[in-house]
């Protein structure tokens, strides 16, 4: 993953590119670092860790120079050391990337057989020693560039910086977006839009394969045959400003908390004002010949396309497939002419289910694409897009967008339902109603945050968990596995209850906490067995569940929650809540870094 931004103006570049770094952190924050250049020198900063410790650095030494560039990391290839953090840099050249450069090795072999010295451990830094080696042949950036570029294989996307050029630098894409912005004071290349955000809202994105040369007041974009093309101008309308916490001790209990206002929006933008039905700006005509749906996504996202398929199946009677996007893009069987392949993500950037779309696209599928992020790339590549209207989420951790995410997917399979005939109205109207009242219902579950705190107490010293759940409650109890194992680092598996018996509950015994999931469904008898299940191995039972579910298991629990009875349909909308509080009272126990979890970044660019 990792972001980069580059400047090329009349003002000071080293605040620019701290800004921008700043908002590119959700990509990665194992190390930060930028150049900048001055009367022909190269000035260069870097720090392991977060942005603050570089924001520290530079503030002793500030770089000069009105053009520069600036890289945060997740590490790929090396330690998230201050020598393999970037940009990498010699006398001549320095280079930020994003991805990674599949054939480095053999690259660094040949380079090094040439005499070259490295000192990082970086794929990166082949790009470097190429662009070097090519400019010292009298090259100028892009003969440089035209030279460098198709030795490099793999997925990347750069910006250089020439010690001899003090107006141009040369951007590259190959994969990973890049993006263009021209603002007053100057020209910008950035990830995404976000990064260029508070300087320009007209973006240029490179096509796969492009390469551009930034200058002050031009960029001339190439094709990935040399030839000079145009890209048309989006306008990314200043969505991208700062986000602040609002008062919360964390931007992941802010988002926890504007979960109610998601759903509203979503239901907004969705649902018809006066007749009450589901109106999405989509056409049933692109649909009805589709036989089948197959559902791609990574992470949470992938565990918001395990409930849509409960509800498509039963809403739509269409048989649907849900694949982890990093598996299915090897596997083009999977997909033919008459699927829908619905991808799921909150950045719109993973790599692995942009690749996915690729392959649908490829195949002739319909795409519709559920996002978050306006103009990301599932947005402008995918046939349909329907938008979650999150807002943007910081917390490496997702939930917002999950919730945002489940409530479209909602939509979408009362909707395609309808249109089939598969539903009638009535029980369009009826379902609605139970989604129409959940805001309320997730307001009074933001009023139990104590109860889930409680029970954290319980939990967060834990060294593992399960948490069970059945139907439309085994995603959220995966869900709420990945949580605990992001946030608190506790080793945490979700298991549909009914499986527990072909194996996992050998690891059961009085150590071993057990969450289950129990709202009142026609499957609680079965819930309640296992339950019980658990119970004769002596392991510590944990429930979230409703009046009428728990007043049938009293004196099984350590410690249980009551929650508001919803339909049963919705319920994955409500109990994820809990879920996500869990985990979040449980790092802010444990004292992990909940915004940042270690290891981790928001968007994952690479695959
Ligand atoms: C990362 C994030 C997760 C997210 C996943 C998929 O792993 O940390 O929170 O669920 O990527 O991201 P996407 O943007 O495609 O939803």
């Amino acid at each position: 993953m990792c972001g980069l931004i580059a400047y090329v103006g009349t003002v000071d570049a080293q605040p620019i590119l701290l800004d921008a770094l700043k908002r590119l952190r959700y990509r990665g924050y194992d190390s930060a670092g930028i150049a900048t250049l001055s009367q022909g020198n190269i000035h260069l900063c870097r720090a392991p860790g977060k942005i603050e410790a570089l924001e520290e650095k530079v503030a002793l030494n500030p770089l000069l120079g009105t053009m520069g560039i600036g890289h945060t990391r997740w590490a790929t290839h090396g330690l998230p050391t201050e020598a393999n953090a970037h940009p990498h840099r010699t006398e001549h050249v320095a280079v930020v990337h994003n991805g990674i450069i599949e054939n480095y090795d053999t690259l660094k072999k040949s380079l090094q057989k040439k005499g070259v010295v490295f000192t990082s451990e970086t794929d990166t830094e082949v790009i470097l020693h190429l662009f070097d080696a090519s400019l010292s042949k009298g090259n100028s950036p892009q003969e440089a560039a035209a030279e460098v570029l198709p030795q490099l294989e793999g997925a990347y996307s750069i910006a250089v910086l020439f010690a001899q050029y003090p107006h141009t630098i040369i951007g590259a894409r190959h994969g990973p977006p890049l993006a263009v912005g021209r603002g007053e004071n100057g020209s910008y290349l950035g990830s995404d839009a976000f990064a260029l955000g508070g300087f320009t809202d007209e973006i240029q994105y490179l096509e796969d394969g492009d390469w551009v040369e930034v200058m002050d007041r031009s960029v001339t974009f190439h094709d990935r045959d040399g030839l000079v093309v145009d890209r048309p101008i989006v306008h990314s309308h200043g969505v991208m400003g700062p986000v602040g916490k609002d008062g919360f001790r964390h931007y992941m209990l802010k988002e926890i908390y504007e979960q109610p206002s998601v759903v509203n929006r979503v239901l907004e933008a969705y649902v018809h004002p006066t007749q009450g039905t589901v109106n999405l700006p989509i056409e049933y005509e692109d649909l009805k010949d589709v036989k089948r749906c197959v559902i791609l996504a990574c992470g949470t996202s992938y565990y918001a396309g395990l409930v849509a398929k409960y509800w498509l199946e039963t809403f739509a009677n269409i048989p649907v497939e849900v694949d982890i996007a990093s598996e299915a893009r090897y596997r083009s069987s999977s997909l033919c002419k008459d699927c829908l392949c619905i991808f799921i993500s909150q950045s719109g950037e993973t790599a692995d289910t942009l690749a996915a779309l690729s392959l649908a696209t490829q195949t002739g599928c319909q795409t519709l694409s559920v996002v978050n992020v306006a103009q990301s790339s599932l947005d402008r590549l995918s046939r349909m897009t329907l938008f979650t209207f999150a807002g943007p989420e910081i917390g490496v951790a997702s939930t917002k967008a999950f919730m945002g995410q489940l409530a479209v997917l909602a939509l979408f399979s009362l909707w395609l339902g309808r249109r089939k005939n598969h539903i009638t109205p009535h029980i369009e109207k009826a379902r609605l109603q139970g989604l129409i009242e959940l805001p309320i219902h997730l307001e009074s579950v933001l009023g139990q945050a104590q109860d889930f705190q409680t029970m954290a107490s319980h939990l967060y010293e834990k060294r593992h968990m399960l948490f069970l759940g059945r139907n439309l409650m085994y995603p959220i109890a995966m869900e709420g596995a990945l949580k605990v194992k992001e946030l608190s680092y506790i080793h945490a598996e979700g298991y549909p209850a009914g499986e527990l018996k072909h194996g996992p509950l050998a690891l059961v015994d009085s150590h071993m906490p057990v969450v289950v999931f129990v709202p009142s469904t026609p499957l609680i008898e079965k819930v309640i067995s296992n339950i019980q299940e658990v119970r004769a191995r002596g392991g510590q039972i944990f429930l979230i569940g409703d009046e009428n579910s728990l007043s049938k298991l009293e004196d099984v629990a350590v410690s249980e929650v009551k929650i508001p009875g919803v339909q049963e349909w919705v319920t994955p909308l409500l109990y994820v809540l809990p879920a996500q509080f869990l985990a979040y009272y449980m790092a802010c126990l444990k004292g992990t870094d909940v915004d940042q979890p270690r290891n981790l970044a928001k968007s994952v660019t690479v695959e």
